[in-house]
Parts: structure tokens; C-alpha cells; sequence
């Protein structure tokens, strides 16, 4: 079935020939065609180009984007979007003063997520999910990464982790599934840290891999949660069971994190408030994509990662909303978009690289994701009636999106 966009006004993130990441001066440019139209054939894009190149108007859909624009779907990286109950109560004692310890000594932070995920039935979280799913997939996001680590314990683990399986099965969306056994300690095993690290490795691990339940391995290696040596331990072991490493890092300190990510060849390692000249040389010389998540700085007002001083070293950067009930209740890629040009300095040239194919890179599908190509999978959004790209960014806090095509056929449209 073939599908044909035309008179669109700016098609946006296309490529001649697929790059599987962008990185330093390069991600200031952002590959457009004016006044084009675009080609797809079941799940695939067959073709775009000028509108005075289209030769064949026939198709069995014809969709006139006059005065829109055509963006590929955000892969949106690193997100914790299962989970139970929301958290709105902590953000109130945030906001009055509370610090995070003083939270979780309460029983708050992720230890409260535990306790309502470990209290609901596994339908509940697929239906609570299913909802954010649909959330994002309106505002353009199509692919997504979704982490366990709610669970605290081998049951509730699993548990997630099934719930993120059927998700796979039954949504429109491209999603990979990153087990987070090491997100942080339960009270059952306080004091005996290394134990549940042990647990994470002799039980957690093999039972993920039987059911194939995991396509990466993370671990929230920072200070007050696990330490560079837990952490490689964890990663030597995950990667036996064929998951590669893709971490939560230097986020609360310079935590040795950023290193033990590339000894262990990490897709991504992830967060980077703390990041200095030693960490950018190890990035350098690297497969792994530093990830900032603008969302969780922003909603817990902390110290911003050095994007720049990234960007200008020659790194890529890559951008994700980090969905999650604590520290970023948003999966909204386009407000992450707009964070990235405020608060971050970023073009919005530079932000779209950081949000489509970056991102993509990931979560190792940039060669079938993140740009418009020819071969590569028909997900994209056609905007509203706006009158450029950098005003996506500008005019923020609304949804541009007006329709939403996933695998080349049209899932969502606002009329
Ligand atoms: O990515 N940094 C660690 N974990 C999550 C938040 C966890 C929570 O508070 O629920 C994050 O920000
Ligand atoms: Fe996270």
C-alpha cells in the first residue's frame, strides 16, 4: 500500500546516505527539502524529494501537506514509563524544602514507586502504560525505550518486565526493553547492598535472559547508589547473558560511571550532569552515546550538563524525556526539544539531532530510525499549520503534532 505526502513545506532529517549518529559541528546541520513530497510503501519510506522531481501521483492515500511540515518520530531513549500511582505529594515536599533524603527517609522516592508497583496486578500496569504510550505517541514520539526498576526484588522485576514484553507485542510504537535491577536498594536489604548486588547477579540476570525479557542492562551507578565496582560486576555479568550496557551516570557526582560504561562498550551512558575533561577524552574514544535528559534537570532544578563543551569536543549528544513518576512526569519530546535550545544553548537544528537520530542510536536502531530515508521504517508526523521548524521549539508547551504515521500507516490525526 502506498501512501504519498505532498506540497509539504519543509521535510525535514532526510538523508541520502543513513549516518548511524551525528556528532560535534555536525549535528548544527539538519537536512531539509522545501516544498516536497514523500513516498511510502507499506512499512517503509520508498522515496521523497522536490515536488517538481514526483513523477507518479498515484497512490491509494494522498495527502495534501500544505503549509506543514514533516518531521520523523522521536526516538525518545530512556524512559521509566511503567510504573504505579503517581508522586505529586514528594513534588510538594520538594517544592516546600524536603531534600531527596529526607524523601526517601520518609519512604518516598523510588522505594514508594516499589511499594505501589509490587501492590498492583500486572493488567493494571499494561493498561496504565498502554495510556502513556498513546500520550506520547500524539505528541510524535516513535520509538521508545522502557526500563524495569520499580521492582526491587526477582517477582516484582519480572513482573515489569513482562508487562514492557506485552507492550512490544501489542503497540505501534518500536520499543526496547532495559533491565534496571540496580535503580536502587529495597529496606529489606539495607545495609547489605553487596547481597542484593549479588542477587541482581545469580538470580536476577540468568531469569531475565531464560525469558528473553531484556534487549540492555542498566544500573544507576552514582553516589548513595551503587559503585563503580558493583556496577561492573553487573555489566560483566548482563553482558554474558547477551545485554548490552546502556547507564545511568554522573548524574549526582563525577561517579566513575562514565567509565565503567565504556569498559564495558555502553550504547549510552546517561543523565551527565557531571561531566569533566576526563569524561569527555573516555566518551571520545568510544561506541557510546552520552544522553542528556533535560526533563529530570529541569523538574528537580539541578546543575545543567555541559552540552556545549560536549558538542564542541566533537561528541554527539542525544536527548530523552526520561518518563518517569519522580524526577520527569513527562514524556513530552517536544518541550525536551525546547529545554534543549533554552536552557542548553542548543539550535534547534542541534536539539532535532539530539531527539530523532541520536536517540535512535541509543537504542541501536538508527539504521532503521531517526531521519527520513529511503528503506528506513514510515514513522513520522505531520505538524499544524506552522510557519518553520524552529518554531516547534519556540512555541513551546503546546502539541504541533497533527498527524501521526507509524509503520506507513496513519495511527493518530487530531480532525
Ligand atoms: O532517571 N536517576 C535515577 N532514576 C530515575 C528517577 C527515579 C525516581 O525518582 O523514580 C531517573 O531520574
Ligand atoms: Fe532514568
Amino acid at each position: 500500500m502506498k501512501t504519498l505526502i505532498k506540497n509539504i513545506k519543509e521535510l525535514v532529517q532526510v538523508e541520502d546516505n543513513i549516518r548511524e549518529k551525528v556528532c560535534g559541528k555536525d549535528m548544527a546541520e539538519l537536512n531539509t527539502i522545501k516544498n516536497a513530497y514523500l513516498i511510502t510503501e507499506d512499512e517503509k519510506i520508498l522515496d521523497f524529494g522536490e515536488m517538481s522531481a514526483l513523477k507518479d501521483e498515484n497512490a491509494h492515500t494522498v495527502i495534501d501537506a500544505t503549509n506543514r511540515l514533516v518531521f520523523p518520530s522521536f526516538c525518545d531513549s530512556h524512559t521509566h514509563l511503567v510504573y504505579a500511582g503517581s508522586r505529586e505529594i514528594e513534588y510538594i515536599d520538594k517544592i516546600k524544602g524536603l531534600s531527596y533524603e529526607e524523601i526517601a527517609e520518609r519512604g518516598g522516592g523510588i522505594l514508594n514507586s516499589a511499594k505501589r508497583l509490587q501492590e498492583a496486578s500486572e493488567d493494571e500496569l499494561y493498561e496504565d502504560a498502554q495510556k502513556r504510550l498513546d500520550e506520547i505517541i500524539r505528541m510524535g514520539t516513535g520509538a521508545v525505550e522502557i526500563k524495569s526498576g520499580y521492582g526491587l526484588n526477582t517477582e516484582s522485576e519480572l513482573k515489569m518486565l513482562r508487562v514492557i514484553k506485552r507492550l512490544k507485542e501489542n503497540s505501534p510504537l518500536t520499543i526496547k526493553s532495559n533491565f534496571l535491577g540496580a535503580h536502587g536498594v529495597s529496606m529489606e536489604y539495607r545495609g547489605r547492598q553487596g547481597e542484593f548486588v549479588d542477587l541482581v547477579i545469580n538470580e536476577m540476570i540468568p531469569l531475565v535472559a531464560k525469558d528473553n525479557l531484556a534487549d540492555f542492562i542498566d544500573v544507576f551507578c552514582d553516589k548513595g547508589f551503587f559503585t563503580v565496582e558493583e556496577t561492573d560486576r553487573m555489566l560483566t555479568q548482563g553482558r554474558k547473558y547477551g545485554m548490552r550496557p546502556k547507564i545511568h551516570a554522573n548524574e549526582l557526582d563525577y561517579s566513575g560511571g562514565v567509565q565503567v560504561a565504556v569498559k564495558h562498550d555502553a550504547l549510552s551512558c546517561d543523565h551527565l550532569e557531571f561531566v569533566g575533561d576526563e569524561e569527555i577524552k573516555v566518551l571520545l574514544n568510544s561506541n557510546t552515546m552520552p544522553t542528556v535528559l533535560p526533563g529530570a534537570a529541569f523538574f528537580l532544578n539541578m546543575q545543567l550538563s555541559p552540552v556545549k563543551k560536549m558538542m564542541n569536543a566533537g561528541l554527539p549528544v542525544a536527548m530523552a524525556s526520561d518518563f518517569n513518576p519522580g524526577s520527569s512526569p513527562s514524556g513530552n519530546m517536544q518541550t525536551i526539544v525546547s529545554f534543549a535550545c533554552v536552557n542548553y544553548r542548543m539550535t534547534p537544528q542541534e536539539a532535532f539531532n539530539a531527539t530523532t537520530i541520536n536517540s535512535a542510536y541509543a537504542m541501536g536502531i538508527s539504521k532503521t530510525h531517526g531521519s527520513i530515508a529511503k528503506g528506513k521504517i514510515a514513522n513520522f508526523y505531520i505538524t499544524k499549520e506552522i510557519p518553520n521548524l524552529e518554531y516547534m521549539p519556540y512555541y513551546y508547551g503546546v502539541n504541533k503534532v497533527d498527524r501521526v504515521f507509524l509503520n506507513g500507516f496513519e495511527y493518530f490525526s487530531q480532525n
